[in-house]
């Protein structure tokens, strides 16, 4: 078998209907894993999944805000009765409603951010993790960004937010690394999303941004799509508890 395959695996990936939760439900429908494709807007999730089932993989649509505890129970629950146990946890979907200093921010846009980025990914992972423990492990996934390893006078409290899904995953690592769980971030430089258009669509940003990439370019949802099959696969066996970087060297560059 393969070292990537992930046959006999059930994956729960939040914010699947586009972008950079679409692209990791879709690699790993295609390495073999039935996943669960979730958003707000469940038509959106039935597309991305039909598209999945049409390619002879296996995919069901379940909505759910990741802003509500309640939906978060019932995205679980509805997975663990129409699927099985999760093996795979992706804790994809976030938010960011402002950009500016940190000085101007108002106090709902911070606890909105603090409370989905950061909390959502908590309870999820309070929810997932003792099933997955019981079935003998799992891998967790969480997308965090290069806005949590670096200082930003702009995007200050979503960076604040993406440094703690790093910590998350390291402290759930050694929590739950004794029961073959293992938890690990993927920090994505600019990819071309809906989610980041604001930033790419705008020439000058686009050109300020990717002078700064050894690759000059951004990234394209697939680039980070192979790094989440590889840590929820067997290749991933032996790394817990890391952030793995994948920016066109953004961040290592002078
Ligand atoms: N794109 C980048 O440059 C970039 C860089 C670094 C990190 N990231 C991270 O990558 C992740 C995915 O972003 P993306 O760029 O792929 O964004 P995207 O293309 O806009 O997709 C976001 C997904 O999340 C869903 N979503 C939004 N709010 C939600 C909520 N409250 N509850 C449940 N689902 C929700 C969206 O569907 P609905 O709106 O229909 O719910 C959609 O499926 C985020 O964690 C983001 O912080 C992105």
């Amino acid at each position: 078998m393969s070292l990537f395959s992930l046959e006999n695996k059930i994956a729960l990936i939040t914010g699947s209907s586009k972008g950079i939760g679409r692209a990791i439900a879709e690699h790993m429908a295609e390495q073999g894993a039935k996943v669960v494709v979730s958003s707000r807007n469940q038509d959106a999730c039935e597309e991305v999944a039909a598209g999945i089932n049409g390619q002879g993989g296996e995919a069901i649509a379940l909505a759910c805000n990741i802003n509500y505890q309640e939906q978060l129970e019932n995205l679980v629950t509805q997975t663990q009765k129409q699927l099985g146990s999760i093996n795979i946890l992706v804790c994809n979907a976030a938010l960011n409603p402002y950009f500016g200093p940190s000085q101007d921010i108002p106090d709902e846009a911070f606890e909105k951010i603090m409370h989905a980025n950061i909390g959502s990914v908590h309870r999820l992972c309070q929810l997932v993790i003792p099933g997955m423990a019981e079935g003998g492990g799992g891998s967790v996934i969480i997308i965090s960004s290069i806005g949590g390893l670096k200082g930003s006078d702009k995007l200050g409290a979503y960076s604040i937010s993406k440094a703690a899904d790093m910590q998350i995953a390291r402290n759930l690592a050694v929590e739950w690394g004794p029961k073959n769980v293992r938890v690990n971030c993927i920090a994505p430089g600019l990819v071309r999303t809906d989610f980041a258009r604001a930033l790419w669509e705008n020439p000058e940003i686009y050109e300020a941004t990717v002078s700064k990439y050894p690759l000059r370019r951004i990234g394209e949802p697939h680039e980070i799509a192979g790094a989440a099959v590889m840590l929820a696969s067997s290749a991933g066996s032996f790394t817990t508890g890391q952030t793995i970087v994948i920016d066109g060297g953004g961040t290592i560059a002078g």
